[in-house]
């Protein structure tokens, strides 16, 4: 079974995304591109990717508005599963697979599309969150921005404690804080 793992940057107040879905608090980080070079090395890992609706709509609407052709150009035609109940317009050439309802039921076509990869989850929380419930996620990195919000997406919310979070790995990338997490079931 491939490992799954939730890589992703958070505020340090622990929000993926402020009440308007902005992460203009994560462009705005000096030195981001440092901390977006290991992304590249991760990339080269996965075998399938995650999201809901809402964080593909926000891809898209980069796509569409500020960088075209970003799709083809960072995931060429890895296998990309959109949980949504909805279908939704695709970039030229991806691979976009769309998916509701209960984990368990489409984890088979994500576990198989990965193979012997990792599935990475790109958000949002309670997306993880769904993955946690189904006792499908192995492992959390977080990049910790120096930035907080009021309000807005969490990062995953879940009761986890201690009991079932291990922290691995603890490094510096510019600004930020890069921490990995082994989940236990
Ligand atoms: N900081 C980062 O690096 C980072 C990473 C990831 C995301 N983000 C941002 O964080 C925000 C996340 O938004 P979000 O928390 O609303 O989460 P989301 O998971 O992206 O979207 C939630 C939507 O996904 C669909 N969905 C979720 N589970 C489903 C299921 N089991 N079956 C069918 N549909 C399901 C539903 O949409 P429908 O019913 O409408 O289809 C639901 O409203 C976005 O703004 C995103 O850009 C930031």
């Amino acid at each position: 079974m491939p490992i799954t793992i939730f890589h992703t940057a958070t505020t340090l107040n622990g929000f993926l995304a402020d009440e308007n879905d902005s992460l203009d608090w994560l462009f705005a980080v000096p030195g981001a591109d440092e901390a977006e070079s290991s992304f590249g090395a991760f990339l080269e890992t996965v075998g399938a990717f995650v999201m809901g609706a809402a964080t593909y709509e926000w891809v898209m609407r980069m796509e569409a508005a500020e960088r075209p052709g970003m799709w083809a150009e960072t995931y060429g035609a890895l296998p990309c599963f959109v949980v949504t109940h909805r279908t939704l317009a695709t970039p030229t050439g991806a691979d976009i697979r769309f998916v509701q309802g209960a984990v368990s039921d489409f984890w088979p076509r994500v576990a198989d599309a990965a193979g012997d990869r990792v599935v990475w989850l790109v958000g949002g929380g309670d997306l993880v969150g769904q993955f946690d419930d189904a006792g499908h996620l192995d492992e959390i990195r977080v990049s910790i921005a120096p930035a907080v919000v009021p309000s807005g997406k969490p990062l995953l919310p879940r009761r986890i404690g201690p009991d079932r979070l291990r922290l691995e790995t603890l490094d510096r990338a510019g600004q930020f804080v890069e921490a990995t997490y082994r989940v236990l079931r």
